[in-house]
């Protein structure tokens, strides 16, 4: 990218005091593909009646960071820009963080308008554009082509491009104020209101609506600016309301965006003092085990107000201790209790051993509250699938030869409706395989000794040992167990 490099001499012969305007030789050093036609129009030394541009009116996005260029420090600032073999852009700071860029190429025949303190000027048919790339007098045409500006990271801009719209987007999309009849008036909140498009997003503007039937005039709003990025701050004022929940709708919309209107909806709570709300968890604890590779079944932990009026802005978050991170979801149904908190671990590659977490819900004016969590996570065993074995179906049903452990077969036996028992299926008299017997009990075919559903001898002949059990893996609610 070549940003004027003749900028002492350009800004010399500019009539625009703050910028560089590309002059004769500038164009001959960093624009190798511009017609003489072209270069001549451009130096605004008369008509010229037919220099057909060959230049891209669009240039590639190349990067400029406007904290190097002191022409762009004051808002007004201007400078103009080549990049590479492209048109000359117009940069022009156009408020404290927003920048416009726009293609100097005439859109009537191609010629590089002047940049001049009075506007924009084509020196070839004398069309006259505003500031914005307007076309404003002399020969009709197209306004000037906006291009796309984006900020990098670093504060830097990424400009050309076709201009995309701009859209909005807020950093938050629900505001909850919290007051109680003798208490103080809730600090006030703001919401950050950024573009997430291209080009400018100006025209900010909000509208307040609030609730159906509902008691007006609580909220109070103030935008910092009409462009973003901008902070819309939230005011709320209990006044003489009683206790309740009062809620508002916010509509902030912008000038030519892509994505319409963004809402923010804004509650005010007013509780009685003597009856505070609080918060309530149904459990502190939840623990799973489960085999490496296998998906336990979520946990769902209720969270209640156990206090008086009511319990909003409800959240979790999750803070590791233990082992690996990232294992685990905590995920809300709601944000106003009664909610229901879905804890989930993700065993995936996690090797065998401990892992722990804490999940702290957290909600307005209240204590939070703390949830921990332990996942064991056992080496990989015989993975048994209760579809797959109708018998499991029901307590006391015996599921025979499901797999091999250590050589031999195994069968499970449902013990309840959340536990099951696994055995070896080898006599312990003298190791034959035993059977399954209508798929409640067992025989051995040797000797005849009977055991019953968990594995207790129960008669033959000889005096056998109970079956020898298997150690099961199985969260309620999961789908599949694990025999090791
Ligand atoms: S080329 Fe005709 S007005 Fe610009």
């Amino acid at each position: 990218m070549t940003r004027d490099p003749s900028s002492e001499a350009s800004s010399a012969t500019s009539a625009c005091g703050g910028c560089h305007r590309l002059d004769r030789r500038q164009f001959l050093a960093s624009a190798s593909v511009l017609s003489l036609g072209a270069l001549v129009s451009g130096c605004g030394d008369g008509i010229i009646s037919a220099p057909e541009q060959v230049l891209d009116t669009v240039p590639a996005p190349f990067r400029l960071d406007p904290a190097t260029v002191p022409e762009l420090a004051p808002i007004g600032g201007r400078t103009v820009v080549v990049s590479g073999t492209s048109a000359p852009v117009l940069v022009e700071r156009v408020g404290s963080a927003q920048f416009r860029a726009l293609s100097l190429v005439c859109p009537h025949r191609g010629t590089i308008v002047d940049v001049a303190s009075g506007g924009l000027r084509c020196p070839n048919h004398h069309a006259v554009f505003a500031n914005d790339g307007t076309w404003l007098s002399g020969q009709p045409t197209a306004g000037l082509t906006a291009l796309d500006v984006r900020r990098n990271s670093d504060g830097s801009l990424m400009i050309g491009g076709t201009l995309t719209p701009p859209a909005l987007s807020l950093n938050r999309s629900a505001v909850v104020f919290l007051t109680t009849l003798t208490g103080t008036a809730p600090a006030p909140q703001t919401v950050a209101i950024a573009n997430d498009g291209g080009g400018m997003l100006g025209g900010l503007a909000v509208a307040l609506t609030y609730g159906s039937g509902q008691r007006t005039g609580w909220l109070s709003l103030a935008l910092s600016q009409a462009s973003a990025p901008a902070v819309l701050t939230l005011s709320a004022q209990r006044g003489t309301l009683p206790i309740g929940t009062y809620s508002a709708t916010v509509s902030i919309t912008g000038a030519g965006v892509s994505n319409g209107a963004q809402t923010l909806s804004v509650s005010l709570l007013v509780q009685d003092p003597t009856t505070p709300a609080a918060l309530q968890l149904s459990s502190s604890s939840v623990a799973f085990t489960a085999p490496i590779g296998s998906t336990p079944a979520a946990q769902v932990v209720q969270c209640n107000n156990s206090g008086g009026g009511s319990l909003a802005g409800l959240a979790a978050t999750i803070d590791y201790s233990a082992g690996g991170r990232g294992w685990l979801t905590a995920t809300l149904n709601q944000t106003t209790a009664p909610a229901a908190l879905t804890v989930r671990p993700t065993v995936g590659t996690l090797a065998a051993g401990s892992y722990s977490a804490t999940i702290t819900i957290s909600a307005i004016g209240v204590a939070s509250r703390a949830i921990t969590v332990s996942l064991t996570v056992t080496a990989a065993g015989l993975l048994v699938t209760l579809a797959a074995w109708p018998a499991l179906a029901n307590v006391g049903g015996v599921a025979g030869s499901v797999g091999n452990v250590n050589g031999g077969p195994v069968a499970v036996t449902r013990l309840s409706a959340t536990s099951f028992a696994a055995f070896s299926m080898r006599c312990p008299h003298a190791g034959t395989t035993i059977n399954v017997v209508n798929g409640t009990s067992f025989r051995c075919p040797n000797h005849g000794a009977l055991f019953n559903s968990a594995g207790v001898w129960q008669s033959s002949p000889q005096r056998a040992e109970n079956l020898a059990a298997l150690t099961v893996t199985y969260t309620p609610g999961a789908t599949t167990l694990s025999v090791t």
